[in-house]
């Protein structure tokens, strides 16, 4: 039997997060305790107003997944049945879930080099059904904002960020999910801004579609008595608010510690036989709330690393298009070859903001010792 590591590097460690703000997080319980509103209310309103300032962008409304500002932000804007929704191959299946929910179609346009939705591309896909562009910050890597933003301009459609990953990272100094007409964040606890479980918000500049998502979220209630649309129950609770509050201030810390881990990973394994990501785009910045290299023998050096303490994740194995649940939208393996191949390489290593400089040397190391070939 092979012996057990000696060493263990995590993938994530919210443990070691809960530990160091134990006292605020406390706080926050009691804030609740005291005031005796859990859903809604003066917290979910606060979040609201500090993450509008952090994010720059003029409205925030807290929901409860990330999931649910993407669909109610499609439906807010009027995306419908019969209308036509173009977005990557390369996500989370919520993306494609939440433009199947509101009756869209999900038109699939393949990812360039940047593992993200290749604006090349994205203009012979659209037709005069097509309402809106949904990119994906994948990995907290910025989409390509500036051509995509020209095209879904020029073409009339809106552009829908999925900033699900993306807290954290700008785009020429400002923050993505401000550069379209909504974007959807999640606070899942996997993300750079997490609550203690699910949460989500959705940032726009139009008051109107605020608006709109507050009702929405609400059932459609526009008071206990009236019923003005059927709704969902969408609601963000006040505990999840409050903690979301206190740790926006944390993110550019967060954020700043991941870049300086990159950074270190990329000297580390400038001659690794893995393939990093490409550096940002001029005027961008990523988050990196994941660090993807590539390998040809992915599952191996997953193995490899394993076997010596490193846990590594595959965000993901499958293209969009290849689960079962898309098959009504008639793709098939080899339509989206770059999407592909990317889900079959890509290995996420540990670059959270809990490692130290030992751990990443370490993990580099491991990862330069595997068998190129
Ligand atoms: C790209 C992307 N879109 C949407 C979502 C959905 O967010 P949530 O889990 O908060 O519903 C996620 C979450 O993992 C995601 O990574």
């Amino acid at each position: 039997m092979a012996s057990e590591p000696s060493v263990r590097v995590p993938i994530v460690d919210l443990r070691a997060r809960a530990r160091e703000e134990r006292a605020e997080l406390l706080a926050c319980v009691e804030r609740v305790l005291d005031d005796g509103g859990y859903v809604l209310g003066p917290e979910v309103a606060r979040f609201e107003r500090a993450a509008a300032e952090a994010i720059g962008a003029p409205h925030v409304v807290g929901l409860n997944s990330g999931t649910d500002a993407l669909m109610l932000a499609l439906w807010g804007l009027g995306v419908g049945r019969g209308d036509e929704v173009v977005t990557t191959p390369v996500s989370f299946v919520a993306t494609v879930a939440a433009i199947a929910h509101v009756g869209a179609r999900a038109v699939l346009v393949d990812v360039g080099p940047d593992q993200n939705l290749d604006p090349g591309r994205v203009e012979a896909a659209i037709t005069e059904r097509t309402r809106a562009i949904v990119p994906v910050h994948w990995a907290g890597r910025p989409a390509d904002l500036g051509a995509l933003g020209e095209i879904a301009r020029r073409r009339g459609v809106a552009l829908v960020e999925d900033a699900a990953q993306g807290i954290g990272a700008s785009h020429q100094g400002r923050s993505v999910g401000t550069f379209g007409a909504a974007a959807a964040f999640s606070a899942h606890p996997l993300k750079l801004l997490p609550a203690l479980g699910d949460g989500g918000f959705l940032a726009t500049g139009d008051a109107d579609l605020a608006q709109r998502v507050r009702l929405y979220r609400n059932h459609g209630l526009e008071d206990r008595d009236t019923c003005a649309i059927f709704g969902v129950n969408s609601r963000l609770d006040a505990l999840h608010a409050a903690v979301l509050a206190m740790r926006l201030d944390n993110v550019a810390g967060v954020v700043a510690a991941r870049r300086r881990n990159v950074a270190r990973y990329r000297e580390l394994l400038a001659d690794a036989p893995v393939a990093l990501p490409p550096e940002d785009r001029s005027g961008d910045a990523s988050a990196w709330t994941f660090f993807n290299v590539r390998a040809a023998r992915r599952d191996a050096l997953r193995e490899h690393l394993a076997a010596r303490g490193v846990e590594t994740l595959v965000y993901y194995g499958t293209a969009l298009h290849l689960h079962p649940a898309a098959k009504a939208l008639g793709y098939a393996r080899g339509d989206f070859p770059v999407a592909e191949r990317q889900c079959a390489e890509v290995l996420a290593l540990p670059v959270h903001e809990h490692l130290d400089e030992a751990q990443i040397a370490y993990v580099a190391e491991q990862v330069r010792a595997f068998p190129a070939g």
